[in-house]
């Protein structure tokens, strides 16, 4: 799969396990990371790897933060993006079968690498359901169609 992903400075060490540890599953990964510790602002950082999602440069979507939060909700506001910050694989799955989610965020200081991991392994593995969900992730998507609207 054609993956993007994006970190800041408090996640280039995750950053780099996890991108290792995509590459070596055989999967295509376009870096819009930091890959030091040098600070970079994180709502750039998910701008990028959000609209590598919505131009079809990239499948799905992964950005890392310390918390996974502030990079969670300014991928979001990216139209097109459902971006769930999850700390454990479980949500990581239900994000996918449920909320049909194009881009997964997690936090370096709240998840260690084989967490992460998990978490990469059940977003990228499973697929949305469909049926009365794909019903409530187009209400979500129509209440973004009325911000541009109003
Ligand atoms: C950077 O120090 C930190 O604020 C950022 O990585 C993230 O946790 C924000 O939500």
């Amino acid at each position: 799969m054609k993956i993007a992903i994006g970190n800041d400075h408090a996640a280039y060490e995750l950053k780099h396990h996890i991108l290792k540890y995509l590459q070596d599953k055989g999967h295509e990964v376009i870096n819009f990371g930091v890959d030091t510790g040098e600070r970079t602002d994180y709502p750039c950082r998910a701008e990028d790897v959000a609209k590598a999602v919505t131009s079809g440069q990239a499948e799905r979507g992964i950005v890392i933060c310390g918390t996974g939060v502030g990079i969670s909700i300014a991928a979001n506001k990216v139209h097109g993006i459902r971006c769930a910050c999850v700390s454990e694989p479980v949500s990581a799955r239900l994000c996918r079968a449920h909320n049909d989610c194009n881009m997964i965020a997690f936090g370096a200081r709240i998840v260690g690498p084989q967490l992460a991991e998990a978490i990469v392994d059940a977003f990228l593995e499973t697929e949305h359901e469909g049926g009365r969900h794909a019903e409530r992730v187009k209400l979500i998507m129509k209440l973004e169609q009325e911000q541009t609207t109003h």
